[in-house]
């Protein structure tokens, strides 16, 4: 999501602490949200599969954003809470991925630990539930479990019971996790249990090889969220749509001077907004002062 604006009370970089951001509003809200209130646009005979669609192909392409070479950045709370919906002209819709609040990058050295205390139960892939190393293949599970919950109806009393692995208690979810299988899949999401939309075979055909390849137990399985998009499985979809610009900078954190070294760029991203704030409340003013 785009930062419109942030700012710190804070006055000197010694005593700087707080940040507030302002992000660009996203009309439909989250996931969570938009799947409740919008359950009769999902089962849409024409509209609703390609809509599904469209919703994950760009969850996908934020994902595979984060894990391209030169950011190795892992989102680690992919939820239908943490991704924002706008709208954009009839049936359209702009999907982004927010709350990077628990995200870093992977660490350069491979095999070094990260914490464990990370995702939301419900999303949170096996491999942190056995308490052994991960990386970016979590965010790929989230994302398999992003897409079964919105192929089910809502549930407007316990939103969280319709998850597909629906228990707070990371226990039970990970007895759910041996038992799934790509049988349990195909029993779960069969075609006449999917809204009857229109070529309901082959959505639903596509729909359960995603989420085969995301839900599965070995990380290293799992598909890549780029590889998702190449697969190009709707010739109807606009694949431009999910391509983006690749990083070309990369920060290279140096350990000793990592933290110092954010601290001192965010200061000065902050000084910027600062400044641009400051001449926007000037160029009103003189707006005013030369209508009254
Ligand atoms: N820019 C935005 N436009 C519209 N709704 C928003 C926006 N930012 C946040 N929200 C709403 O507020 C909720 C919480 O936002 P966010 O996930 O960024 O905060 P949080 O403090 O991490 O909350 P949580 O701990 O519940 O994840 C979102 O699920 C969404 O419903
Ligand atoms: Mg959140």
């Amino acid at each position: 999501m785009n930062i419109l604006d942030a700012y710190t009370p804070d006055t000197t970089f010694q005593s700087f602490q707080n940040i507030y951001l302002v992000f660009e509003l996203m009309d439909q809200r989250d996931l969570r949200h938009f799947h409740f209130h919008n359950w009769n646009k999902i089962c849409h005979h024409q509209n609703g599969a390609p809509l599904i669609a469209d919703i994950m192909l760009q969850l996908f392409s934020a994902i595979a954003y984060l894990h391209q070479p030169k950011l190795r950045l892992i989102h680690r709370d992919i939820k239908p809470d943490n991704i924002f919906i706008k709208q954009a002209g009839e049936g359209d819709c702009i999907v982004k991925l927010g709350d990077l609040g628990h995200a870093r990058q992977i660490p350069p050295k491979e095999g070094q630990p990260m914490t464990m205390n990370i995702t939301t139960c419900q999303y949170r892939a096996p491999e942190v539930m056995k308490n052994e190393l991960y990386s970016m293949p979590i965010d790929i599970w989230s994302a398999g479990c992003v897409l079964a919950e919105i192929l089910v109806p809502p549930n407007l009393q316990k939103p969280l019971d319709n998850a597909l692995f629906n228990s707070d208690d990371p226990k039970i979810v990970s007895q759910m996790h041996c038992q799934l299988t790509a049988q349990t899949i195909t029993t779960k999401f069969t075609n006449n249990r999917l809204p009857q939309w229109k070529n309901v075979e082959k959505w639903g055909e596509y729909f359960r090889y995603i989420l085969e390849n995301t839900l599965k137990l070995d990380p290293s399985e799992r598909l890549k969220a780029a590889k998702i998009i190449e697969l190009n499985p709707f010739e109807m979809l606009d694949m431009e749509k999910y391509k983006f610009q690749p990083v070309t900078d990369v920060y290279e954190e140096k350990a000793e001077n990592f933290r110092v070294d954010w601290r001192m760029k965010i200061y000065d991203k902050l000084k910027d907004f600062n400044q641009k704030r400051m001449e926007e409340i000037q160029r009103r003013q003189n707006e005013n002062n030369l209508q009254n």
